[in-house]
């Protein structure tokens, strides 16, 4: 089937063509068509994501984006003539321009329609709930809710195992806004086993950044200086080692992480040295991502022992971070010595931070397990609003 997928969570507009195939033992995707349009520049002036201006923003880009992306798919009936209006009154900077676009683009050949529905900003994530409904409801397709980390977790399958995926899997979820181990009982069914208990693994780069004077988004600014600060001395002589930041909860018996107390170690830390450097900035970047990593991958390979895991799955931003890659590929080679059987899965790069094809290929579970609205029942769904705080094991 085909599924065009909203994302709207966070500050990328995201729209997908996917193409969904298989059953829930093994799912199988193809992209047609993807296009994400990035807010950085507009939240960058702000220090951090404005939900307001992501909502305004939203609005603006998802009707080009629409459009580029349906010019791929097949249309074989006319436009519709009287889409319905009703649901987009809240939704200034989309309603005129969705409705026009509906009265002027052939019906598309596509059999769903997905959209996040959470987590995530809520003031953003509406946008793409009352425009994912308009379509729906217009071109008279199913509309399947998605969860944005469920996306996380399934954006590797563009390029599935070969043999597939072996369960329990474990999944390692790193993102601006959640960190987070899961047992992947299925596809569709997970355990949570340990999360953050204050900050984000993203959100501390991010804050990080900021106290380094670094731009908005703080992950791929803070990584390109680390590896800038990268020393051919060994470690405990390296100029990193001097900065000297913990490695919090890195032996609590739990799979739970916080790096709330990093965060204020690097404030405390650069308080106490005063102005920084350029090279000061590349080794405290260097640190504090080898800080990032050590703790990551204590637990999740601890996680992996324990649970006797033939399959370890990585989703979210900031594994888009190169050397954090590095490691787990590392640790994976290393359980491979033992157990040629284990794999690694990691999203394409472009798929690591927010897009739109993890939401088709997450839609396209729930759909497998009946969860989606049929045409006729869209305008009586009392359920489909969206839900910040949804967790993944529902
Ligand atoms: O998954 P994502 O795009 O959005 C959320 O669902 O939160 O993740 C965004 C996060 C941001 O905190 C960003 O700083 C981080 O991913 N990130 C990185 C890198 N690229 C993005 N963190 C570390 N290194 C990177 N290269
Ligand atoms: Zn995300």
């Amino acid at each position: 089937m085909r599924i065009l997928a909203i994302e709207t969570s966070c500050d990328d507009t995201a729209v997908s063509l996917v193409e969904a195939s298989g059953d829930l033992s093994a799912p199988a995707f193809t992209v047609l068509a993807h296009e994400v349009s990035s807010q950085t520049a507009t939240h960058a002036a702000w220090g951090g994501v404005v939900p307001t201006l992501a909502k305004r923003e939203h609005g603006k880009n998802l009707v080009p984006l629409l459009a580029q992306v349906l010019s791929k798919a097949e249309s074989s009936e006319k436009p519709v003539e009287n889409p319905p209006a009703g649901g987009l009154e809240r939704e200034v900077e989309l309603k005129d321009n969705l409705i026009e676009f509906l009265q002027q683009t052939n019906t598309p050949n596509i059999d769903a329609i997905a959209v996040t529905q959470g987590p995530g900003l809520e003031p953003a994530l509406w946008v793409g709930l009352n425009a994912a409904r308009a379509l729906a409801l217009a071109w008279k397709k199913p509309l399947i809710p998605a969860n944005h980390l469920e996306g996380h977790i399934i954006s590797p399958l563009t390029n599935p195992p070969v043999g597939g995926v072996a369960f329990p899997a474990l999944a390692l979820i790193v993102s601006g806004g959640h960190t987070e181990l899961d047992l992947v009982h299925s596809w569709g069914q997970y355990e949570q086993i340990g999360a953050t208990r204050d900050d984000a693994v993203g959100e501390a780069f991010d804050k990080v950044a900021r106290l380094m004077g670094l731009p908005y988004p703080g992950g791929p600014a803070v990584s390109h200086l680390a590896s800038r600060g990268l020393s051919s001395e060994p470690y405990e002589e390296s100029p990193h080692k001097r900065w000297n930041l913990p490695r919090p909860m890195i032996d609590s018996p739990d799979f739970d992480f916080s790096f709330s107390g990093l965060k204020t170690a690097v404030r405390y830390a650069i308080e106490k040295h005063g102005e920084l450097s350029e090279q000061d900035k590349e080794t405290l970047a260097y640190e504090f991502q080898q800080a990032v990593i050590d703790v990551l991958t204590t637990k999740t390979k601890k996680a992996l022992q324990q649970f006797n895991i033939q399959t370890l799955i990585i989703g979210g931003g900031v594994i888009a971070n190169q050397k954090l890659r590095h490691h787990f590929a590392l640790l994976a080679t290393k359980f491979q010595t033992t157990n040629p059987e284990f794999q690694l899965l990691i999203p394409d790069f472009q798929l690591a931070t927010d897009n739109a094809t993890m939401i088709a290929m997450a839609a396209y579970v729930r759909y497998l397990k009946n969860e989606f609205i049929a045409p006729d029942q869209i305008t009586t769904a009392d359920d489909l609003i969206a839900k910040g705080t949804l967790p993944l094991n529902l």
